[in-house]
């Protein structure tokens, strides 16, 4: 460092007295931020980037999408891996006191879940929490007139919340749902549901090829620690599964102990579903990117259009976990295959060890309550981009990380210029194909085109 000012050599070395490392190695896992598809919502800050605007930007729309917060418990889980897993456990004579390793499970019983899939207090409190951290995020525009939300109870529901969260007073926003309908074309905010070769159980072959082998060596302790059980891999997935659901219904839950499960188990928890979603809504699935991005397309297009009295500036819509994927797929975003030079998306996600290098970490994705935002900026006081023609630069945040658009990062802070913004979705929408041929949709009125912010639609409100 012999080029450096005095001064700044201080501060430098009393950073690192401040930074030290202690001398013995300290080490610290939580489970929590590795659960997919069942994590409680977190900003896992990937990358680590400042999420304001870049220096002399300002934000003058955005639009979010939202997966719905905190449940219960998903159908699928529940009937697959929770609930024979609690049969089982009801079932059984062994005396759970005696095994320190799993003496929890005597006293141990399963939430009360009265109605299965609905949104918990721990999720309605954290929508109505980004409600106000959106408000905080965007001091300068106008409140949104309609939130907009697919039209399940576990998504409306955390609209509400989160409209509560941003209203100042009661009933200033409303709530527009759109129908869940099968034959909605790409006019919807479930458009893999009317997408005939959309398979939901896409990428559970290959899954339970990873799942087999990590929980090999898990049940071989838990069988010689309790002989009396009979212990499969679905039972570890249930176990697994039931930190997150337990979690986000009752605080805190037994089984996110990294006694029971070791830190690696959890990263191979989660590497287990990262493949399950790589071929259900990521770049495994051919129909991915054709599904998120009418999306895109629509909000690109609402966002750049010119403002009116009756516009709003925020553009909320709340979804289910598989459109954001679908979205970030549409955007080119997460590619464990970006900057490699090769395109061959399958073999970064190998079945029989974990890449932990790879982009594609669905706990990041999609936890309960993710988000991708599309920011639009005016950029005219940015030191170097005070000339252009057009000050107008977009960006996109996932779960408040800033996000570089692979192929257009010629504004400020590797944001992406209006004109870049608008070849990028043209090549974008020419690279996956239209939605109605690549869904290989069999009803006579369908449509590529996502019209739901157009459409002069009237919601309710909310109320207290
Ligand atoms: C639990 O026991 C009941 C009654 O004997 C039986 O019907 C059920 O199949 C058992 N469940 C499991 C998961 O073993
Ligand atoms: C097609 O028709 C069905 C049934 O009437 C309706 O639910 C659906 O919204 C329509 N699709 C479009 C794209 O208008
Ligand atoms: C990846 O695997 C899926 C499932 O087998 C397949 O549909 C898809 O075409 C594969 N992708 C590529 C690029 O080979
Ligand atoms: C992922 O990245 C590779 C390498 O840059 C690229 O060829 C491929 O088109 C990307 N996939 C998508 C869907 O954008
Ligand atoms: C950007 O902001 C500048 C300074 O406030 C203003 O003069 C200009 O009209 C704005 N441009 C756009 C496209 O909003
Ligand atoms: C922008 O234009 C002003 C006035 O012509 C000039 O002084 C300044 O150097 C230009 N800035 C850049 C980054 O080109
Ligand atoms: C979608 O389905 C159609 C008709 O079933 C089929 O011909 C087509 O190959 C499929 N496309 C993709 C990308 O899977
Ligand atoms: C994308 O937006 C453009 C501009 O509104 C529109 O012409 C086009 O049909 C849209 N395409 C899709 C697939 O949504
Ligand atoms: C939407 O409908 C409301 C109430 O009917 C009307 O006041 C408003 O002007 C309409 N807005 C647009 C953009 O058509």
């Amino acid at each position: 460092m012999p080029f450096l000012p005095a001064a700044i050599l201080l501060s430098a070395s009393f950073a690192l007295a401040q930074n030290q490392q202690p001398l013995y190695s300290t080490y610290e896992f939580n489970p929590l931020q590795h659960l997919a598809g069942i994590a409680p919502y977190f900003e896992p800050a990937d990358p680590p980037r400042d999420p304001a605007p870049p220096q002399g930007c300002q934000v003058t729309r955005a639009a979010y999408l939202m997966r719905h917060a905190a449940i219960n418990a998903n159908d699928y889980d529940y009937e697959e891996y929770l609930e024979p897993f609690i049969q089982k456990l009801a079932n059984s004579t062994v005396d759970w006191s005696k095994i320190p390793e799993l003496s929890f499970l005597s006293t141990w019983s399963p939430p009360e879940l009265e109605e299965e899939e609905r949104i918990t207090r721990t999720g309605k409190l954290e929508a109505a929490q980004l409600g106000v951290q959106i408000s905080y995020r965007y001091p300068k525009l106008r409140l949104p007139k309609r939130v907009w939300t697919s039209s399940a109870e576990r998504t409306t529901v955390s609209a509400q919340s989160l409209i509560r969260g941003l209203e100042i007073e009661d009933d200033q926003t409303e709530m527009v749902t759109i129908s869940e309908s099968k034959k909605a074309g790409a006019n919807s905010l479930t458009p893999y549901s009317s997408c005939p070769n959309y398979s939901s159980s896409a990428g559970s072959k290959q899954s339970s090829a990873y799942v087999k082998s990590y929980t090999a060596p898990v049940l071989s302790r838990f069988r010689s620690l309790a002989p009396g059980f009979d212990w499969t891999s679905d039972d570890v997935i249930g176990m697994q599964e039931w930190c997150g659901y337990d979690t986000v219904i009752r605080g805190s839950s037994p089984f996110c102990s990294t006694k029971l499960f070791r830190p690696d188990e959890w990263l191979q928890f989660e590497y287990s579903q990262d493949i399950m979603y790589h071929y259900n809504t990521g770049y495994g699935s051919p129909v991915s990117g054709a599904i998120g991005f009418p999306w895109l397309n629509a909000t690109l297009n609402t966002l750049a259009s010119p403002p009116s009295n009756d516009d709003q500036d925020i553009y909320i819509s709340f979804t289910h976990r598989e459109l954001p994927p679908t979205v970030l797929v549409a955007m080119g975003l997460f590619n464990n295959s970006e900057l490699t030079g090769t395109n061959n998306p399958n073999a970064t996600m190998p079945l029989d060890r974990i890449n932990y290098h790879r982009s594609w970490v669905s706990s990041y994705i999609l936890p309960f309550l993710t988000n991708v935002a599309i920011e639009q900026m005016n950029c005219s006081a940015s030191y170097g981009y005070e000339n252009v023609t057009d000050p107008t630069f977009y960006r996109v945040l996932v779960n408040q990380s800033p996000q570089t658009l692979p192929g257009c990062f010629d504004g400020p802070l590797e944001s992406c210029s209006a004109q870049g913004m608008k070849d990028l979705v043209r090549e974008r929408g020419k690279m996956f194909g239209e939605y109605s041929a690549v869904c290989g949709v069999d009803y006579g009125n369908s449509t590529d085109v996502l019209s739901i912010y157009g459409r002069n639609l009237t919601g309710m409100s909310v109320g207290k």
